[in-house]
Protein backbone atom coordinates (compact mmCIF):
# COMPACT_ATOMS: atom_id res chain seq x y z
CA UNK A 1 0.00 0.00 0.00
CA UNK A 2 2.12 3.56 -0.74
CA UNK A 3 -0.13 5.37 1.66
CA UNK A 4 0.91 5.68 4.97
CA UNK A 5 -1.19 5.43 8.63
CA UNK A 6 -3.45 8.16 9.03
CA UNK A 7 -1.75 11.28 11.28
CA UNK A 8 -5.17 12.72 11.71
CA UNK A 9 -8.26 11.48 12.76
CA UNK A 10 -10.08 14.06 14.71
CA UNK A 11 -11.54 17.62 14.29
CA UNK A 12 -9.57 19.76 11.85
CA UNK A 13 -7.25 22.61 13.67
CA UNK A 14 -6.16 24.42 10.62
CA UNK A 15 -7.41 25.59 7.19
CA UNK A 16 -7.28 23.60 4.76
CA UNK A 17 -5.94 25.34 1.60
CA UNK A 18 -5.03 24.10 -2.02
CA UNK A 19 -1.69 24.24 -0.72
CA UNK A 20 -2.41 21.74 1.56
CA UNK A 21 -3.60 19.40 -0.50
CA UNK A 22 -0.68 19.40 -3.34
CA UNK A 23 1.46 18.94 -0.18
CA UNK A 24 -1.29 15.73 0.77
CA UNK A 25 -0.23 14.28 -2.73
CA UNK A 26 3.21 14.75 -3.02
CA UNK A 27 3.69 13.07 0.60
CA UNK A 28 1.09 10.57 -0.58
CA UNK A 29 -0.82 11.06 2.47
CA UNK A 30 -4.57 10.41 1.02
CA UNK A 31 -7.51 13.30 1.97
CA UNK A 32 -11.30 12.83 2.66
CA UNK A 33 -14.11 14.95 0.54
CA UNK A 34 -17.72 13.68 1.24
CA UNK A 35 -19.99 15.96 -0.87
CA UNK A 36 -23.20 17.66 2.10
CA UNK A 37 -25.31 20.43 1.83
CA UNK A 38 -26.23 22.08 5.12
CA UNK A 39 -24.55 23.54 8.36
CA UNK A 40 -25.05 20.65 10.88
CA UNK A 41 -23.41 17.90 8.44
CA UNK A 42 -20.32 20.72 7.29
CA UNK A 43 -19.74 21.38 11.59
CA UNK A 44 -19.87 17.10 11.92
CA UNK A 45 -17.60 17.36 8.79
CA UNK A 46 -15.07 20.09 10.47
CA UNK A 47 -15.54 17.76 13.70
CA UNK A 48 -14.34 14.34 12.11
CA UNK A 49 -11.63 15.79 9.95
CA UNK A 50 -12.77 16.45 6.60
CA UNK A 51 -10.94 18.26 4.86
CA UNK A 52 -12.74 18.78 1.42
CA UNK A 53 -16.51 19.45 1.28
CA UNK A 54 -18.36 19.61 -1.97
CA UNK A 55 -21.43 21.45 -2.29
CA UNK A 56 -22.49 18.81 -4.96
CA UNK A 57 -25.44 19.50 -7.45
CA UNK A 58 -26.24 15.70 -6.52
CA UNK A 59 -28.50 17.97 -3.99
CA UNK A 60 -31.06 17.97 -6.95
CA UNK A 61 -31.76 14.25 -6.09
CA UNK A 62 -30.41 13.60 -2.50
CA UNK A 63 -32.30 17.10 -1.41
CA UNK A 64 -34.70 18.15 -3.69
CA UNK A 65 -36.54 15.08 -5.38
CA UNK A 66 -35.11 15.61 -8.91
CA UNK A 67 -34.11 12.39 -11.04
CA UNK A 68 -31.02 14.07 -11.97
CA UNK A 69 -28.47 17.38 -11.70
CA UNK A 70 -29.88 18.91 -14.60
CA UNK A 71 -32.69 21.39 -12.70
CA UNK A 72 -30.29 22.48 -10.25
CA UNK A 73 -30.44 26.59 -10.32
CA UNK A 74 -27.61 29.00 -9.40
CA UNK A 75 -29.92 30.05 -6.63
CA UNK A 76 -30.36 26.68 -5.21
CA UNK A 77 -26.42 26.04 -5.27
CA UNK A 78 -25.69 30.14 -3.73
CA UNK A 79 -27.94 28.94 -1.31
CA UNK A 80 -26.44 25.34 -0.28
CA UNK A 81 -22.78 26.69 -0.34
CA UNK A 82 -23.71 29.64 2.35
CA UNK A 83 -25.16 27.55 4.62
CA UNK A 84 -22.32 24.52 4.37
CA UNK A 85 -20.12 27.67 4.85
CA UNK A 86 -22.10 28.67 7.76
CA UNK A 87 -20.84 25.01 9.44
CA UNK A 88 -17.62 25.26 9.15
CA UNK A 89 -14.33 27.33 9.20
CA UNK A 90 -11.70 24.70 8.46
CA UNK A 91 -12.81 22.89 5.65
CA UNK A 92 -11.96 23.47 2.05
CA UNK A 93 -15.12 24.02 0.50
CA UNK A 94 -16.30 23.32 -3.35
CA UNK A 95 -19.36 24.52 -4.95
CA UNK A 96 -20.58 22.87 -7.80
CA UNK A 97 -21.17 24.90 -11.17
CA UNK A 98 -24.93 23.70 -12.10
CA UNK A 99 -25.83 22.67 -15.76
CA UNK A 100 -24.58 25.54 -18.48
CA UNK A 101 -24.03 27.84 -16.11
CA UNK A 102 -20.50 27.57 -17.65
CA UNK A 103 -21.62 26.83 -20.93
CA UNK A 104 -19.04 29.90 -22.59
CA UNK A 105 -16.20 31.12 -20.87
CA UNK A 106 -17.95 34.51 -20.28
CA UNK A 107 -21.05 32.61 -18.33
CA UNK A 108 -18.60 30.79 -16.07
CA UNK A 109 -16.68 33.97 -15.02
CA UNK A 110 -20.11 35.32 -13.80
CA UNK A 111 -21.35 32.22 -11.83
CA UNK A 112 -17.96 31.26 -10.49
CA UNK A 113 -17.83 35.19 -8.96
CA UNK A 114 -21.49 34.67 -7.37
CA UNK A 115 -20.22 30.96 -5.77
CA UNK A 116 -17.23 32.07 -4.55
CA UNK A 117 -18.96 35.18 -3.39
CA UNK A 118 -21.13 32.65 -1.11
CA UNK A 119 -18.56 30.78 0.66
CA UNK A 120 -16.72 28.51 -1.77
CA UNK A 121 -13.00 28.59 -2.15
CA UNK A 122 -13.21 26.79 -5.55
CA UNK A 123 -15.49 25.81 -8.01
CA UNK A 124 -16.11 22.01 -10.06
CA UNK A 125 -17.24 22.07 -13.35
CA UNK A 126 -17.93 19.07 -15.25
CA UNK A 127 -15.85 18.38 -18.88
CA UNK A 128 -12.85 17.94 -20.96
CA UNK A 129 -11.11 19.63 -23.56
CA UNK A 130 -13.40 22.04 -24.42
CA UNK A 131 -13.30 23.42 -20.79
CA UNK A 132 -9.52 23.97 -20.86
CA UNK A 133 -9.85 27.37 -21.86
CA UNK A 134 -12.55 28.11 -19.10
CA UNK A 135 -9.93 26.90 -16.14
CA UNK A 136 -7.22 29.23 -17.76
CA UNK A 137 -9.40 31.63 -17.40
CA UNK A 138 -10.35 31.16 -13.77
CA UNK A 139 -7.05 30.30 -12.58
CA UNK A 140 -5.65 33.08 -13.75
CA UNK A 141 -7.55 35.60 -12.21
CA UNK A 142 -7.85 33.66 -8.92
CA UNK A 143 -10.37 31.48 -9.10
CA UNK A 144 -9.88 27.54 -8.58
CA UNK A 145 -11.36 24.82 -10.02
CA UNK A 146 -11.71 21.00 -9.63
CA UNK A 147 -12.28 19.57 -12.85
CA UNK A 148 -14.61 16.11 -13.28
CA UNK A 149 -13.99 13.42 -15.49
CA UNK A 150 -15.44 10.33 -15.86
CA UNK A 151 -19.31 9.89 -15.50
CA UNK A 152 -20.23 13.31 -15.59
CA UNK A 153 -23.60 13.33 -14.26
CA UNK A 154 -24.75 16.88 -16.05
CA UNK A 155 -24.18 15.16 -19.76
CA UNK A 156 -26.26 11.82 -18.63
CA UNK A 157 -28.67 12.30 -21.63
CA UNK A 158 -25.57 11.90 -23.94
CA UNK A 159 -23.91 9.67 -21.92
CA UNK A 160 -27.02 7.39 -22.29
CA UNK A 161 -26.82 6.93 -18.57
CA UNK A 162 -25.31 6.07 -15.48
CA UNK A 163 -22.74 4.01 -16.76
CA UNK A 164 -18.60 3.38 -16.03
CA UNK A 165 -16.44 5.51 -18.51
CA UNK A 166 -13.41 4.82 -20.39
CA UNK A 167 -13.33 1.32 -20.53
CA UNK A 168 -12.01 1.04 -24.38
CA UNK A 169 -9.00 2.00 -24.93
CA UNK A 170 -10.15 5.40 -27.07
CA UNK A 171 -12.09 6.54 -24.00
CA UNK A 172 -9.12 6.43 -21.65
CA UNK A 173 -7.10 7.77 -24.38
CA UNK A 174 -8.97 10.62 -23.93
CA UNK A 175 -9.91 10.73 -21.05
CA UNK A 176 -5.89 10.80 -20.29
CA UNK A 177 -5.29 13.17 -22.92
CA UNK A 178 -8.44 15.82 -21.08
CA UNK A 179 -6.87 15.37 -17.65
CA UNK A 180 -3.40 16.39 -18.47
CA UNK A 181 -4.96 19.25 -20.45
CA UNK A 182 -6.73 20.59 -18.10
CA UNK A 183 -3.89 20.22 -15.52
CA UNK A 184 -1.50 22.05 -17.97
CA UNK A 185 -4.49 24.69 -18.20
CA UNK A 186 -4.53 25.27 -14.27
CA UNK A 187 -6.92 22.86 -12.67
CA UNK A 188 -6.23 22.57 -9.04
CA UNK A 189 -8.36 19.41 -8.23
CA UNK A 190 -9.51 16.64 -10.58
CA UNK A 191 -13.10 14.60 -10.11
CA UNK A 192 -12.77 11.51 -11.92
CA UNK A 193 -16.24 9.48 -11.77
CA UNK A 194 -17.23 5.84 -11.97
CA UNK A 195 -13.69 5.13 -14.06
CA UNK A 196 -11.48 2.00 -14.42
CA UNK A 197 -9.10 1.68 -11.15
CA UNK A 198 -6.35 1.41 -14.01
CA UNK A 199 -6.94 4.22 -15.60
CA UNK A 200 -7.67 6.48 -12.43
CA UNK A 201 -4.01 5.07 -11.54
CA UNK A 202 -2.71 6.19 -14.41
CA UNK A 203 -4.15 9.73 -14.62
CA UNK A 204 -3.44 9.80 -11.15
CA UNK A 205 0.28 9.85 -11.68
CA UNK A 206 0.17 11.79 -15.05
CA UNK A 207 -1.31 14.96 -13.41
CA UNK A 208 0.41 17.48 -10.61
CA UNK A 209 -3.26 18.24 -9.60
CA UNK A 210 -4.76 16.00 -6.70
CA UNK A 211 -7.20 13.02 -8.04
CA UNK A 212 -10.59 12.63 -6.28
CA UNK A 213 -11.99 9.23 -6.90
CA UNK A 214 -16.11 8.18 -6.33
CA UNK A 215 -15.93 4.60 -7.92
CA UNK A 216 -12.73 4.84 -9.41
CA UNK A 217 -10.55 2.75 -7.09
CA UNK A 218 -8.15 3.37 -4.11
CA UNK A 219 -5.34 4.60 -6.37
CA UNK A 220 -6.62 8.21 -6.42
CA UNK A 221 -5.42 10.61 -3.94
CA UNK A 222 -8.19 10.94 -2.14
CA UNK A 223 -12.20 9.63 -2.41
CA UNK A 224 -15.54 11.25 -2.09
CA UNK A 225 -18.73 9.54 -1.29
CA UNK A 226 -22.27 11.76 -0.73
CA UNK A 227 -23.63 12.13 2.36
CA UNK A 228 -27.06 10.11 1.94
CA UNK A 229 -24.81 7.20 0.60
CA UNK A 230 -22.45 7.42 3.99
CA UNK A 231 -25.42 7.47 6.13
CA UNK A 232 -27.36 4.81 4.37
CA UNK A 233 -30.02 7.04 3.04
CA UNK A 234 -30.05 6.02 -0.43
CA UNK A 235 -32.73 3.54 -1.22
CA UNK A 236 -30.53 1.66 -4.45
CA UNK A 237 -26.94 2.54 -3.76
CA UNK A 238 -24.20 2.67 -6.37
CA UNK A 239 -21.78 -0.34 -5.94
CA UNK A 240 -18.70 2.35 -5.37
CA UNK A 241 -20.52 3.75 -2.45
CA UNK A 242 -20.85 2.03 1.51
CA UNK A 243 -22.66 2.93 4.37
CA UNK A 244 -20.47 3.86 6.73
CA UNK A 245 -23.51 3.96 9.61
CA UNK A 246 -24.10 0.58 10.13
CA UNK A 247 -20.48 0.36 11.42
CA UNK A 248 -20.78 3.37 13.62
CA UNK A 249 -22.72 4.53 16.80
CA UNK A 250 -23.86 7.85 15.16
CA UNK A 251 -23.45 10.29 12.27
CA UNK A 252 -20.15 11.45 13.93
CA UNK A 253 -18.93 8.17 14.11
CA UNK A 254 -19.49 7.46 10.73
CA UNK A 255 -17.53 10.17 9.11
CA UNK A 256 -15.13 9.68 10.95
CA UNK A 257 -14.56 5.72 10.16
CA UNK A 258 -15.08 6.82 6.41
CA UNK A 259 -12.17 8.91 7.30
CA UNK A 260 -10.05 6.84 8.75
CA UNK A 261 -10.67 3.99 6.29
CA UNK A 262 -9.71 6.45 3.51
CA UNK A 263 -7.03 7.21 5.04
CA UNK A 264 -5.41 3.85 6.24
CA UNK A 265 -6.36 2.43 2.60
CA UNK A 266 -9.39 0.20 3.86
CA UNK A 267 -11.46 2.25 1.68
CA UNK A 268 -12.44 1.47 -1.28
CA UNK A 269 -12.48 -2.69 -1.26
CA UNK A 270 -12.37 -4.25 -4.32
CA UNK A 271 -16.05 -4.59 -4.13
CA UNK A 272 -16.64 -0.58 -4.77
CA UNK A 273 -14.50 -0.93 -7.75
CA UNK A 274 -14.82 -0.97 -11.45
CA UNK A 275 -11.72 -3.52 -12.95
O1 LIG B 1 -22.47 16.51 -7.26
C1 LIG B 1 -21.74 15.74 -6.61
O2 LIG B 1 -21.99 15.42 -5.45
C2 LIG B 1 -20.57 15.19 -7.29
C3 LIG B 1 -19.85 14.06 -6.64
C4 LIG B 1 -20.63 12.82 -6.71
C5 LIG B 1 -18.47 13.91 -7.15
O3 LIG B 1 -20.22 15.64 -8.34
Amino acid sequence: MPYGKPTQDSALDKEVTIHTLHKMKAEKEKFVTVALYDAPMSAMAKKSGVQVLLVGDSLGMTVLGYDSTIPVTMEQMIYHVEAVRRGNNKSLIMGDMPFMSYATPEDAMKNATRIMQAGAHMVKMEGGEWLAETVKMLSDRGIPVCAHLGLTPQSVNKLGGYRVQGRSDEQARIMLKDAKLLDQAGADLLVLECVPSTLAQEITAAVSMPTIGIGAGAETDAQVLVINDILGLTEQPPKFSKNFLVESEDIPGSLKKFVGDVRTGVFPGPEHTFG
